[in-house]
């Protein structure tokens, strides 16, 4: 039903718009068109998108690979089309892709209190590792 794919230039106005309604949303860096393009022009396979048949644009997720580490970003489900499965697929085929790339480990940043999120994540195969925390500096 939902067609997964990489996103291109084309989708950074809709990524922009569901990421509005359907991110995970605290505190973060405002969305750019030039810093999503810029995702995209830097591996274009790191955003992968699901399309209705319509060409409705109504989930999202970011894997980064460095070469060194494997992390899940944007995991972003539009309401009208949650519990579906569609997060399922998404992750499903970000690790495959991960995995492939040579990741032996992924990771994920989730809200204190996204009780949505982690459990999507906990029924995953993810466990959240209390020993660690963020640390952050805002730069350029
Ligand atoms: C979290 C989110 C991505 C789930 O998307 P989805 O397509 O509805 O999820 P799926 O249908 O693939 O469900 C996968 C699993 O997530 C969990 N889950 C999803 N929605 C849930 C809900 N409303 N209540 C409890 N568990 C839920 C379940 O474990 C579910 O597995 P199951 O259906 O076998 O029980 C979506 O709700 C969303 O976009 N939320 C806002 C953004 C967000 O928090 N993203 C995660 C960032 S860490």
């Amino acid at each position: 039903m939902f067609e997964l794919r990489p996103a291109t230039a084309a989708d950074v106005d809709a990524l922009i718009a569901l990421w509005e309604v359907a991110a995970e949303n605290d505190a973060r860096p405002t969305d750019s068109v030039a810093k999503v393009e810029a995702l995209i022009a830097r591996d274009p396979d790191a955003c992968t998108v699901a399309v209705t048949p319509e060409g409705r644009l109504v989930g999202s997720l970011i894997s980064g690979w460095d070469g060194w580490r494997a992390h899940l970003y944007r995991l972003a489900v539009h309401p009208d089309v949650r519990r579906q499965g569609l997060a399922r697929r998404l992750l499903t085929h970000a690790e495959e892709r991960l995995v492939a790339l040579g990741a032996s480990r992924i990771d994920a940043m989730v809200l204190e209190g996204n009780d949505l999120g982690q459990s999507l994540w906990k029924s995953s195969g993810y466990e959240s590792q209390s020993e660690w925390r963020r640390w952050v500096r805002p730069v350029g």
